[in-house]
């Protein structure tokens, strides 16, 4: 996890008992470094109380595209969460009108993350991060959603400002700002209008920072562009919310919080990863199979922990960074109930599209975000949509990681129903299987008690990964997709 450097955690819990939960954090490794008063301080997301995240992939992942929607959903906070959602079901709609009959390869992809921009009693902000892949780079976008608590009211970024006029003022001060970036930045083209305020929100000083997409007002090369306009400038300008949200930005430095991104590294230290159960069952005299959910912890996963309890059954969960930080809880209730946390990347980007240094980042925030919720660090990675590159595996080794994919799809992804996937599972299981299925999805956590019954019936046990391979360690930079790896030959690369 990120680190954090609180001056006082008794802040923390006052801003908390306030209804939503407020800190700050770093800001994303994975944009160029930007000027430093275009820095955002993210809140972080496991202390704003009420806060699950959800997960779209349209429960048509074709194969011939790749599609990862992550969004949060707040209790408190009904007409953002219907915002948030009318969004990814729109830019699902809108990528695979856009990619239809595609058989392109690379596969184009669809990745939306989020970071919570602002989260006070007075003002929550959610930044959603798009990238989208149609063949050559990624295009990426930021769109930031403000939430007025008083009011249950969820507004575009341009709700910080007073009306139209207030937003061709605020176009003049960035395009005064701009003369400073040079000419690959077309300065003229900023106006105001369209969605070119689409991401705002404020800094620690209380100046607003808007940012522009891949390509929106200069060339595609210059990376991530945003401007500060001083706090002092654009307050005249600002919505009764604006003022709000500018006021508890403020308000989140001077009660204790500052980001320590270039503080001391996270010790590296913790235990790998491993079931508390694991031992109790000899895979080499008993069936087993391993069950795998990737994509979570969700909104769903909570039930699906009690279902795997009342069948005594373990488990291996893929875990999203993005979502892990988010509800560390979760991942404690998995480990203290014997199933094993593995590593799904960061944000669900393909890796095998990305280089090595992104590749490194993603797992390594992941690694560090489990490694805060349960003191262990995952020793497994699974790559999203199973998609593995020489780099991927590179990196896996030098980090000490294992490459899991699987050899049982349920396509619990596609339009089945929860007796379906049970069918499905049931038809294809067989000793030493790794099944793959997703906790954040509907039907499969459905399904889950009868391929249970189902399967123990049939004189199966539920393991964890490692399990399956008895007492011979899996290794690292190597690919295993079912139980019986190990027998046979693979080039370790
Ligand atoms: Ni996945």
């Amino acid at each position: 996890m990120h680190k954090l450097r609180f001056f006082s955690g008794i802040a923390l819990l006052a801003l908390s008992a306030g209804g939503c939960g407020l800190a700050a954090s770093s800001p994303e490794r994975d944009i160029i470094v930007p000027a430093e008063p275009t820095l955002i301080d993210f809140a972080d997301p496991a202390a704003v109380t009420g806060l699950s995240t959800r997960t779209l992939t349209g429960r048509d992942s074709s194969s011939s595209r790749y599609v990862h929607i992550a969004y949060p959903e707040l209790a408190d906070a009904p007409a953002l969460n219907k915002a948030l959602r009318a969004r990814a079901q729109r830019q699902l709609r809108d990528f695979r009108e856009r990619t239809k009959g595609s058989v392109a390869y690379p596969r184009p992809e669809l990745n939306v993350n989020w970071q919570l921009a602002a989260a006070s009693p007075k003002a929550v902000a959610v930044r959603l991060r798009t990238g989208e892949f149609l063949g050559t780079r990624w295009d990426n976008s930021t769109r930031t959603y403000w939430f007025d608590p008083g009011e249950n009211q969820a507004v575009g970024s341009t709700g910080l400002l007073a009306g139209q006029s207030a937003l061709d003022a605020l176009a003049a001060l960035v395009r005064e700002q701009l003369t400073e970036r040079g000419s690959q930045v077309e300065r003229d083209a900023v106006t105001g209008g369209g969605d070119q305020f689409d991401s705002m929100a404020f800094n620690r000083n209380g100046d607003l920072v808007v940012e522009f997409d891949d390509c929106q007002i200069g060339t595609c090369s210059l990376g991530r562009l945003a401007v500060a306009v001083p706090a002092g400038q654009v307050a005249p300008l600002l919505s009764g919310l604006g003022r709000r949200a500018q006021a508890s930005a403020r308000e989140a430095v001077a009660t204790g919080y500052v980001s320590d991104d270039e503080g001391a590294p996270l010790p590296r230290n913790n235990p790998a990863a491993v079931s508390n159960k694991a031992g109790t069952v000899d895979c080499a005299k008993v069936k087993c199979v391993a069950l795998t959910f990737d994509d979570g912890p969700g909104p769903r996963t909570g039930r699906l922990l009690d279902l795997l309890v009342e069948g005594r059954a373990r488990a291996t969960f893929f875990a999203v960074g993005n979502g892990a930080v988010a509800q560390p809880e979760l991942l404690r209730r998995m480990s203290a109930d014997g199933h094993l946390i593995g590593n799904h990347s960061w944000a669900h980007r393909d890796l095998s599209k990305q280089p090595t240094s992104k590749i490194t980042d993603s797992l390594a925030r992941t690694a560090d975000a489990v490694a805060a919720a349960i003191g262990q660090a995952p020793t497994l990675v699974r790559p999203p949509y199973g998609a593995v590159s020489q780099d991927l595996r590179n990196v896996a080794r030098d980090m000490g990681y294992s490459l899991v994919t699987w050899n049982v799809d349920t396509e619990d992804q596609r339009d089945g129903t929860a007796a379906d996937i049970a069918n499905t599972v049931v038809r294809k299981a067989h000793p030493g299987a790794i099944i793959r299925m997703h906790d954040t999805d509907r039907e499969t956590v459905d399904a889950v008690p009868d391929i249970l019954k189902r399967l123990r019936g049939k004189g199966y046990s539920f393991v964890t990964v490692p399990e399956l391979y008895g007492s011979a360690r899996m290794q690292a930079g190597r690919l295993y997709r079912s139980g019986s790896e190990p027998s046979r030959k693979q080039p370790l690369t």
